[in-house]
C-alpha cells in the first residue's frame, strides 16, 4: 500500500509542490498540515485513484481552481467550473474601489426619507462566478437592490449557487443579459427612483494579441467568451458606456419643472470597471467622447500596474 511520502515522490518533479500537497489534502479529505506531518500514512486505493486523477488533470495544465472546484477570493470560497472565469486576485481591488464609492455615496433625501443605503442600485455586469457582487453584498451595508448580469446562463447557474452558499441569495437579481440590455432588468432599475446607481463590471477585456499571450492553461481551459474583446480589449467597455447613455437620456428623462412631480431624476452613477494597464489613455478619451464631464480616476494594482477605473457621471 503506497504512503503519502511515495506519492509526493511519484509526482513532485512534474507538479508545483504547493498544488501538489494540496491535491494529496483534498483528495484525501485532510489539511495541508495533515499531509506534510504524515507522510508515513497509508493511503486507501481510493484516494490513490482520486490523487492520480487530479494529478494527471494538473500535468497536463489544468487549472487548479477546475480541477478542485473551487477557488477563495476576497477570504471567500467560490464554486468554480469551466463555464466560469477563475476570479483573480486583482480584481480584489475592484471590489475595494467599490466598497469605499458605496461608502461615499451622496446621502439624498426621498420624500422626507433619508437613507443613503435604500435607494442605491449596484449592478455587476459580468457576474461569472458572483465573486464581486456577493463579496460587495457581504461586506456593504445594501440589504437589496444587488443586481447580477451574465450573457452565459451556465456562468449564472454557479453564480446563484455560490449566493446561496454565502447566504445573499435574497438580496440579489440575476439576469441573462447582454451588458445592461435585459430589458427586464431596466425596469427593475428604472421602476422606483433609484438616487444612487453603481455600475461594476470586470468585463473580458483582453485585446487578440494580450490574450494570444496568455499562459496555455488560461487559453486551453478558461472561457475565452470571458476573457476577449475586439477593437483593442474595449469593445465591452465603449458598449456598456453607449448603453449607459441610453440609459440615462431614454429611461431617466431630463427633470423639468414639468415633470418635477412625476419624473424621475438621472441617479448619481459611478462606474468601476476593471481595466488592462494599456488601455488607460483611450479609455479615457471614449469616457469623454460619450459623457460631457465625466470625473474619472484610475487606480493601480499591488504590481502597479493601472487595473480600475472609477466613472462618476
Ligand atoms: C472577465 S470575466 C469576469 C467574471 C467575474 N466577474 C470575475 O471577476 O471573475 C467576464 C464575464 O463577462 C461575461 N460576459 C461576456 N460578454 C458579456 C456580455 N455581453 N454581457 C454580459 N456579460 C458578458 C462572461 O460570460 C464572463 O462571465
Amino acid at each position: 500500500m503506497k504512503t503519502i511520502e511515495d506519492i509526493i515522490k511519484k509526482y513532485k518533479s512534474k507538479i508545483d509542490y504547493l498544488d501538489l500537497e494540496i491535491i494529496i489534502s483534498r483528495a484525501i479529505n485532510k489539511s495541508r498540515e495533515f499531509v506534510l506531518a504524515h507522510p508515513e500514512k497509508r493511503l486507501t486505493p481510493n484516494q490513490k485513484l482520486r490523487i492520480g486523477n487530479y494529478a494527471m488533470r494538473r500535468i497536463k495544465h489544468e487549472p487548479l481552481a477546475y480541477i478542485l472546484g473551487n477557488k477563495e477570493f476576497y477570504g471567500l470560497d467560490f464554486k468554480v467550473n469551466k463555464n466560469t472565469l477563475i476570479p483573480r486576485p486583482e480584481t480584489e481591488l475592484l471590489v475595494d474601489e467599490t466598497l469605499k464609492v458605496l461608502s461615499n455615496l451622496p446621502a439624498r433625501r426621498t420624500g422626507g426619507f433619508s437613507n443613503k443605503f435604500s435607494n442605491t442600485s449596484v449592478v455587476d455586469i459580468g457576474t461569472g462566478s458572483g465573486n464581486i457582487i456577493i463579496s460587495l453584498a457581504k461586506n456593504s451595508k445594501q440589504k437589496s437592490g444587488c443586481y447580477a448580469t451574465d450573457i452565459s446562463e451556465k456562468a449564472l447557474r454557479v453564480a446563484k449557487q455560490n449566493a446561496k452558499l454565502h447566504k445573499v441569495y435574497e438580496k440579489i437579481k440575476f439576469f441573462k443579459s447582454s451588458l445592461l440590455g435585459n430589458k427586464k432588468l431596466l425596469n427593475n432599475l428604472t421602476m422606483k427612483q433609484c438616487n444612487n446607481l453603481v455600475i461594476v463590471a470586470n468585463l473580458p477585456y483582453l485585446s487578440e494579441k494580450i490574450y494570444m499571450l496568455s499562459p496555455a492553461s488560461v487559453k486551453k481551459y478558461e472561457p475565452q467568451s470571458a476573457l476577449l474583446s475586439s477593437n483593442r480589449g474595449l469593445f465591452h467597455y465603449e458598449k456598456l458606456l453607449k448603453q449607459l447613455k441610453k440609459l440615462h437620456t431614454t429611461y431617466y428623462p431630463p427633470a423639468t419643472p414639468e415633470r418635477s412631480d412625476g419624473g424621475r431624476s438621472i441617479p448619481h452613477t459611478t462606474c468601476i470597471l476593471e481595466i488592462s494597464p494599456e488601455q488607460k489613455t483611450r479609455l479615457n478619451k471614449l469616457i469623454k467622447q460619450h459623457f460631457p464631464k465625466p470625473k474619472v480616476i484610475f487606480k493601480k494594482d499591488l504590481a502597479k500596474k493601472w487595473r480600475v477605473c472609477i466613472i462618476t457621471l
